[in-house]
């Protein structure tokens, strides 16, 4: 993959590490001295230093990627910065546990209260009056994830048993496309970002990124490679689901407003009736089966769920504060006739 630039001691010391310049010890001493009075959802240096460390565990990162991955110093840098994140989320839930058996009711319900009228949503905001190039940076902004799209949850399958290995299973056969490459979903979004244009490589426009949506895909990370945190992965995933289809809907009404072609509206086409029957298995076959054997997790699932709505909301906040002041939401904006290109 490409490597970003810096956006601080940590993250340049790993793209140092990455790139062997420096030894992986320097990680540890910096990442211990990641700021402790400051938001970390927001702190460039350390989301982008933990998103790169995660990239070791997906598509690699740089020519000693094999050795990096599970370099203790790497691990423990890593630890250091997600037992802060972990704690960060825990402190700031608000949501109560509940019975097991009530558990995918509370989820829909956590769902439907993170899109009540009054709450900022990108893809109303798509619907009616964005342009081409706001389509084009939402595209950027949900790449670190869409380009892998289900590879965080996939983590959680030998972690579960019986129904809920089912269920989770069940989904990701769908967001694997089924045994067509073509029909993956992560591949649907790479062509969606290529018919507007944009570069569709993995990571690609990482420079172009926010802290806050950095911390969106990590958090996702951290929970699928934590098998302490099943519970909160697959709570993760049902709110994920859960507020995806109708959401997907209105991001095809804007890109057919905006005349754009199939090839840029088909993932969220194909998210529409998918995410529908996603949102139900995720619910009930997953987190309530997960829940029926495993009591103890009810509070992480719930915890996962309101941490994927919460950081949606923060990311859509963002977002729309920017567009509505005539601002780029990115850190730097894309070439603005990269989007404007296509409809030209
Ligand atoms: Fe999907
Ligand atoms: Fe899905």
């Amino acid at each position: 993959m490409p490597l970003p630039s810096p956006r601080g001691p940590l993250s340049e010391a790993l793209l140092r590490t990455v790139s062997g310049a420096d030894d992986p010890g320097m990680l540890v001493t910096r990442s211990a001295r990641v700021s402790t009075a400051d938001d970390l959802l927001t702190d460039d240096d350390a989301q982008l230093a933990l998103y790169l460390m995660y990239e070791l565990h997906y598509g690699g990162l740089g020519p000693d990627a094999d050795v990096l991955e599970w370099h203790p110093d790497v691990l423990a840098a890593r630890a250091h910065l997600e037992r802060r994140l972990e704690a960060a989320l825990r402190q700031a839930c608000p949501v109560q546990p509940c019975a097991p058996r009530e558990l995918p009711r509370r989820l829909f319900d956590l769902a439907a209260g993170s899109s009540a009228p009054g709450t900022p949503s990108v893809p109303g905001f798509l619907a009616r009056q964005a342009t081409v190039t706001q389509v084009a940076e939402q595209l950027v902004l949900r790449s670190p994830y869409q380009l892998k799209e289900g590879d965080p949850q996939t983590w959680a399958i030998p972690r579960l048993r019986g129904r809920a290995k089912a269920a989770l299973v069940e989904i990701q056969a769908d967001e694997y496309g089924g045994g067509r490459p073509d029909r993956m979903h992560a591949e649907l979004f790479a062509r969606s970002m290529r018919s507007l244009g944009l570069d569709a490589t993995p990571n690609a426009y990482l420079d172009h990124v926010p802290a806050l949506s950095l911390a969106n895909v990590n958090v996702l990370s951290m929970f699928g490679l934590h098998r302490r945190l099943r519970g909160a992965l697959c709570g993760h995933l049902a709110a994920f689901e859960m507020t995806s289809s109708l959401p997907a809907k209105r991001v095809v009404a804007g890109m057919q407003r905006l005349g754009l072609e199939q090839d840029a509206w088909e993932f969220f086409d194909e998210h529409i009736e998918a995410d529908a029957v996603h949102e139900q298995v995720a619910a009930h076959d997953l987190c309530g089966a997960l829940v029926a054997a495993e009591p103890e997790l009810v509070s992480d699932v719930l915890l996962g769920a309101w941490a994927c709505l919460e950081l949606d909301t923060r990311v859509a906040a963002a977002t729309l504060t920017a567009w509505r002041s005539g601002r780029s939401a990115l850190r730097v904006p894309v070439a603005e006739d990269l989007a404007e290109a296509v409809i030209a």
